[in-house]
């Protein structure tokens, strides 16, 4: 990538334009988190709800007063352990920041991404990018630059290559605001992580299912592909992969072990065993095999264990969303 796409961008930023960007976790659709018209943009490309907050990218903790108020020294201990990377931190807003922002809480989100291309850009702009997922509403996480030309076209002004993204999931949101620190969505920072940063207990995330505040990423429904995904146990999945075949079903399959048959109609690919390679490998897989024309996607449930929450988050949402696609 050379230096001076990542100055252009920065101009399209200042023109009020959206630019995305790779980070470590998915690639953001950017926008001056400063300007109402340019934020208006990203809602209209992502046909996303205007009440649905958006995460400011920030080039260094020390913008952190520009953007919050009230810190808690959590704030502080949490941006020296974590930043740059995947914690999104959710503190008392700046009264200048946008409602557009905040979806008119009185709270914002703050996180710096910790990629090399987001955090020239962010330093070349010099102030905050607003920065949803860059795909539609409700859909799969780009982890390619390629995802993103594909998905959002004609609205993106510029999209910088940063290459495929390194954690491949969203970053964890951890809610400071309340009396206690708690996730509102699990990702590649687990709560036993932050805990023991803060020496405190932190609160996990809700049952599935359960209503958070506005966070879309909470919706049951989320992260879904067209073609109707289920999770189910390894046996029980080879046994619904020959049911589909014997009745002309084509069938793509995500599961941990090698295909135990072969079949014109069945599309397998081999998970990885290791939680983060599986959320890195994720969202793109998820991609061609929604693409691959099949009746179904069936995917092997991973472990109940805590390394793989934040996976079996987005799968289970996954799945609710394909089901009412
Ligand atoms: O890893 C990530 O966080 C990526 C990259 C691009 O940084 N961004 C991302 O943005 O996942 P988005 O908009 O797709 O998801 C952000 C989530 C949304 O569910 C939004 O509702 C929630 O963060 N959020 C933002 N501000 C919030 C706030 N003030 N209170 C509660 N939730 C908030
Ligand atoms: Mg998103």
């Amino acid at each position: 990538m050379a230096l001076n796409s990542v100055a252009e961008a920065a101009d399209c930023l200042r023109a009020g334009e959206l630019v995305a960007f790779p980070t470590e976790t998915v690639y953001g659709l950017g926008a001056d988190a400063r300007n109402p018209a340019a934020l208006a943009k990203i809602f209209a490309a992502k046909g996303r709800p205007a009440d649905h907050p958006l995460i400011v990218h920030l080039p260094d903790a020390s913008h952190l007063e520009r953007w919050a108020v009230d810190l808690p020294e959590a704030a502080f201990k949490l941006a020296a352990a974590f930043w740059p990377g995947p914690l999104t931190l959710i503190l008392k807003r700046h009264p200048a920041v946008s409602d557009l922002v905040t979806g008119g809480q009185d709270t914002v989100g703050l996180r710096v991404p910790n990629h090399p291309l987001a955090l020239a850009l962010l330093h070349e702009f010099g102030n905050g990018i607003a920065a949803p997922s860059a795909n539609r509403f409700g859909r799969i996480s780009p982890t390619t630059a390629q995802h993103v030309r594909e998905e959002l076209g004609a609205a993106v002004a510029m999209v910088l290559d940063g290459g495929p993204c390194a954690v491949g999931i969203e970053s964890t949101i951890l809610d400071l605001t309340a009396a206690a620190p708690r996730i509102l969505r699990p990702g590649a920072i687990s709560a036993a992580e932050i805990a023991r940063v803060l020496g405190a207990e932190v609160a996990g995330q809700g049952e599935y299912g359960e209503t958070m505040p506005r966070v879309s990423g909470s919706l049951a429904a989320h992260y879904a592909p067209r073609t109707p995904l289920q999770l189910m146990a390894m046996d029980e999945l080879v046994a619904a992969v020959q049911q589909s075949l014997a009745a002309g079903r084509r069938v793509a399959v995500l599961a941990p072990a090698p295909a135990p048959l072969q079949h014109t109609n069945l599309l397998w690919r081999v998970a990885s065993a290791d939680f983060s390679r599986f959320a890195h490998d994720l969202y793109a897989t998820l991609r061609e095999l929604d693409a691959a024309g099949c009746d179904s996607i069936l995917v092997a449930r991973p472990p109940a264990t805590e390394p793989w929450r934040a996976v079996n988050d987005r799968l289970q949402r996954a799945a609710a969303g394909s089901n009412n696609a």
